[in-house]
C-alpha cells in the first residue's frame, strides 16, 4: 500500500507536471505566466531547468484535475495546494506564477506561488506551501538539488534570499547559490550546507532588511564553526535585479570585488551610521566582538580580533579582553 509521505509526493510531483502543462501548453498560462517569466528575463532553459509553472485563475481548475485522477481531497489539502471553505474547494496558488521546491534528491516537498498582481500591496507577494510531513521548511533550502554539485566544485556556497536570485545566479552561470525562501534563516538549513562546504557568502538584499538578516546570518554561520563573506548590493538591487542590469562577466566581477569578511562588513556599515562618535565606535566594536565571540575555535577568532585591533587602531590586549568577557558570559 502507498504510504500517506508516497501519497504527498505524488501529488506534488502531479501539481507540478500540471502547472508546467498549463504554462506551456494553455493560453492563459502561455500569455500570463510563461510571458512574466520572458519579461523578466528568464531563459526558456532554465524555466524548464526549475520546474516553474502557473496555476489557472479559474479557482479550482488543480483541484478539479487531482479529484479526478483519484486523489484525496484530504491530502490535497494537507500538501496546501487545495483550500475548502463551506464545502467549497479551491486551488489556493490560483492565478500565480509557480516555483517548485525540491529536496536534495529533487522531490517536491512544496511550493511558492508569486502573484502577478504588482499594484495592489494589500496581496501577498509570496504564498508558500505550509509545513506537512513531507516538509520541514527549516530544514530545507531552495535551490539545493542545483546547487549541491557546484557547491562542492567551488568549496563555496552563496546564500541569497529568494527564488529568482537563486534562479538568475544560475542563469549567470553562478550554479553554488541557494536561498532560505520563506523562512528566515535557521541553524538546521546552515548546517544543511555544511555537508557540501564550510565557506557560505551572503547575497541578501540591498537595503535595510536584507542587512539586517546579514547580521543574523553572520552568527548564525559563525556559531556553526563555518566562515562567512557578505556581498552588499547596491541599494534596493537583489542579485536578480542585478544581474539582469549586467553582463555575466560583470556580476561575477561585482561580486569578487565587493565579497567582504564579517568583520569589515559590520564594521563598515555601523561606522557609516554612526558618523565616527568615539562612543559610537566602542559600541561598535563590542558588537563585532560579540560575532568573534560566537566563533568555536580560537585560532580563527583570533585572527579576528588580530583585525579589528588593526581597524580600529586599538591595542590587540584589548580587544581579546572584550572578547573574553564576552564568552565567560556564554558559558
Ligand atoms: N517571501 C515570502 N513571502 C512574502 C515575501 C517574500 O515567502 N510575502 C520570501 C520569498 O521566498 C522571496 C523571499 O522571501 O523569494 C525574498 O523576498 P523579496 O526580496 O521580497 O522577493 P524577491 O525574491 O526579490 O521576489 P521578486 O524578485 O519576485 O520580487
Ligand atoms: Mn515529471
Ligand atoms: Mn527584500
Ligand atoms: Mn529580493
Ligand atoms: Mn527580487
Amino acid at each position: 500500500a502507498v504510504t500517506e509521505r508516497e501519497s504527498l509526493y505524488i501529488i506534488n510531483e502531479f501539481a507540478k507536471e500540471h502547472f508546467m502543462h498549463n504554462m506551456h501548453e494553455i493560453p492563459e498560462g502561455q500569455n500570463i505566466g510563461l510571458s512574466y517569466f520572458e519579461e523578466r528575463g528568464f531563459r526558456a532553459d532554465i524555466i524548464k531547468k526549475f520546474q516553474l509553472g502557473y496555476c489557472l485563475n479559474s479557482g479550482d481548475d488543480f483541484t478539479k484535475a487531482a479529484l479526478k485522477k483519484g486523489y484525496k481531497l484530504e491530502y490535497l489539502e494537507s500538501v496546501g495546494l487545495t483550500r475548502t471553505k463551506e464545502e467549497r474547494s479551491f486551488d489556493f496558488f490560483r492565478g500565480r506564477v509557480m516555483f517548485p521546491i525540491h529536496s536534495i534528491s529533487g522531490r517536491v516537498l512544496g511550493f511558492g506561488g508569486r502573484t502577478l498582481i504588482t499594484d495592489n500591496k494589500k496581496v501577498a507577494k509570496y504564498f508558500n506551501s505550509p509545513e506537512s510531513i513531507i516538509y520541514n521548511k527549516s530544514e530545507i533550502l531552495y535551490g539545493l538539488y542545483f546547487a549541491k554539485g557546484d557547491i562542492v566544485k567551488y568549496d563555496n556556497c552563496f546564500l541569497c534570499e529568494g527564488y529568482t536570485d537563486v534562479i538568475s545566479m544560475h542563469q549567470a552561470g553562478v550554479a553554488n547559490s541557494v536561498a532560505s525562501s520563506g523562512t528566515s534563516l535557521t541553524k538546521e538549513q546552515i548546517r544543511l550546507i555544511k555537508r557540501y562546504t564550510q565557506n557560505i557568502t551572503i547575497l541578501y538584499d540591498g537595503d535595510a532588511a536584507g542587512i539586517k538578516a546579514s547580521f543574523r546570518g553572520i552568527d548564525l554561520i559563525l556559531e556553526e564553526g563555518m566562515n562567512v563573506k557578505v556581498v552588499l548590493f547596491p541599494d534596493g538591487d537583489d542579485p536578480d535585479s542585478y544581474s539582469k542590469k549586467v553582463s555575466t562577466t560583470e556580476l561575477m566581477d561585482f561580486i569578487k570585488a565587493n565579497t567582504q569578511d564579517f568583520v569589515s562588513f559590520k564594521t563598515s556599515l555601523l561606522l557609516a551610521e554612526g558618523n565616527n562618535d568615539p562612543l559610537q565606535k566602542a559600541q561598535i566594536i563590542r558588537d563585532v566582538v560579540q560575532s568573534i565571540s560566537l566563533i568555536p575555535d580560537q585560532i580563527t577568532r583570533s585572527v579576528f580580533t588580530t583585525e579589528i585591533a588593526r581597524v580600529f587602531g586599538f591595542d590587540e590586549s584589548i580587544v581579546i579582553n572584550e572578547l573574553n568577557k564576552l564568552r565567560k558570559n556564554q558559558i
